[in-house]
C-alpha cells in the first residue's frame, strides 16, 4: 500500500467557498455528511467536560491525569509552564496566515506524499465526503524533517514563534510521558524511550474552520482518533467546536483559559494495551464565527516497533494489538481519511 503523490482531484479551499457561499447560501453536496454522522448539540450533557488538571498542584496530579487518560481519554491542563504570551502569539500568527490572500497560501500547497504544507483534505478516496475546514501542516522532529521553507515565511514573526512554541511541546509531552509511565506502574522513563527517546516525531497541523452558512449539516472533522502518540491542542479561546465522545454522547469541549487540551492517541492506547484510550472525537462549525486551533502530535519515532508492554500482560489480559511501526500504521489513515476508531478495531488480535 503506497500514497499516491497527488490528489485525485482538484482541491478546493473551503476558506474560498465560505467567502462564495456567504451568509445564506448553500454547502456543495460534497460537505453534506449522511444523517447519521451529523452534528447535533446534546442537553443533557450541557454541563460536562473533560477534566481540568493543574500541573503545578503538588498531591495526587499523576493519578488525576490517569484517571482522566482512563475514563475520558482527553483531559485539559493548566499551569503547564507554557507561557500563555506565547500561547497567545502561535495563535495569532496562525489567524494572520489564514487572512493573507489566495495566491501567498497556495505557494504551500500540499501533496498526499508528506501532507506538510497548506490542505484541504485528508485522505485520497476519489469522491469522497469532505470536512469544511482548511489545513496547515509541518514537521518539526525529528530533525530530518524540519525544513523552515515549508513554514510559511509570513507573517515575519511565524518561524520564530513556531519554534520555540514547538520547543515547549515537546518538553511537555516528555512530562506527560513521564506521568503516565509512572501511573501505568512502569520505569518513569518507558514510555519515552518506548517513543525513541530523544528520537520522537513532534508535528503539527493548524485547523482552520471557516464559517459555514448550513452547520448543520456537515462537520469540521469527521469523528476519528489521533492516531499517533499524544495529541496538545490550542483550542480557540473564544469558538467552542470540539466534541468528545462520551458513550453514545458528544461533549462539548468548554476550554479553560490558556489550557492545553491533551488526548491520548492510538499508540498509546497499543502500548497501554488499551489501559488509556484514544477516544473519538470530531469538530462542529458555525455560521457566525471562523476558528482556529493548533494540534500538536507528540508520536513515537516512525519505525520503531509499538506494540503493548509486556509488563502490562497478564494470563487473563493478553497483548490486545500486534506489533507494527508508527509508519505502517499511519499509511491506513492517509489513504483512507478519518474513519472514527475502525483502524484499531481492524488492527485488533483475533484472540
Ligand atoms: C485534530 C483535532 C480538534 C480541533 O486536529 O486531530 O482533533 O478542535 N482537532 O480542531
Ligand atoms: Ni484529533
Amino acid at each position: 500500500m503506497a500514497c499516491p503523490s497527488d490528489w485525485p482531484e482538484p482541491i478546493v479551499r473551503v476558506q474560498s467557498l465560505s467567502e462564495k457561499c456567504g451568509g445564506g447560501g448553500r454547502i456543495p453536496e460534497r460537505y453534506v455528511k449522511p444523517v447519521e454522522s451529523r452534528p447535533w448539540w446534546s442537553d443533557e450533557e450541557g454541563e460536562a467536560n473533560i477534566p481540568v488538571i493543574d500541573l503545578a498542584e503538588e498531591g495526587d496530579t499523576i493519578w488525576r491525569v490517569a484517571e482522566a487518560c482512563r475514563e475520558w481519554g482527553f483531559l485539559q491542563v493548566v499551569n503547564h509552564g507554557v507561557r500563555a504570551e506565547l500561547m497567545d502569539a502561535a495563535q495569532e500568527v496562525w489567524w494572520q496566515f489564514f487572512q493573507q490572500p489566495m495566491e501567498v497560501k497556495q505557494a504551500y500547497a500540499n501533496s498526499p506524499t508528506t501532507y506538510e504544507g497548506y490542505g484541504s483534505r485528508l485522505g485520497v478516496e476519489k469522491g469522497a465526503i469532505l470536512d469544511w475546514s482548511d489545513y496547515y501542516y509541518l514537521h518539526y522532529l525529528p530533525c530530518n524533517l524540519r525544513d523552515y521553507n515549508k513554514w510559511p515565511s509570513l507573517p515575519i514573526s511565524l518561524r520564530e514563534v513556531m519554534d520555540e512554541y514547538s520547543r515547549e511541546i515537546v518538553r511537555l509531552g516528555g512530562v506527560l510521558l513521564k506521568m503516565l509511565s509512572i501511573s501505568l506502574g512502569l520505569r518513569q522513563d518507558f514510555l519515552q524511550n518506548s517513543f525513541g527517546g530523544e528520537d520522537v516525531g513532534a508535528c503539527l497541523r493548524v485547523n482552520y474552520y471557516p464559517k459555514c452558512p448550513q452547520p448543520d449539516l456537515t462537520l469540521g472533522l469527521s469523528s476519528h482518533s489521533d492516531p499517533g502518540g499524544m495529541t496538545f491542542l490550542l483550542p480557540d479561546q473564544n469558538v467552542p467546536g470540539l466534541q468528545v465522545r462520551r458513550g453514545d454522547h458528544w461533549i462539548t469541549v468548554k476550554p479553560a483559559p490558556h489550557a492545553f487540551i491533551v488526548n491520548i492517541g492510538d499508540q498509546i492506547q497499543v502500548l497501554s494495551n488499551a489501559i488509556y484510550k484514544s477516544v473519538e472525537h470530531r469538530v462542529i462549525v458555525n455560521s457566525a464565527q471562523e476558528r482556529i486551533s493548533l494540534a500538536y502530535f507528540y508520536n513515537p519515532k516512525s519505525d520503531l516497533l509499538i506494540q503493548p508492554a509486556k509488563e502490562l500482560l497478564e494470563p487473563d489480559r493478553p497483548a490486545l494489538y500486534p506489533a507494527m511501526t508508527f509508519d505502517e500504521y499511519r499509511l491506513f489513515i492517509r489513504t483512507k481519511g478519518p474513519k472514527g476508531k475502525s483502524q484499531l478495531g481492524d488492527l485488533k488480535s483475533p484472540t
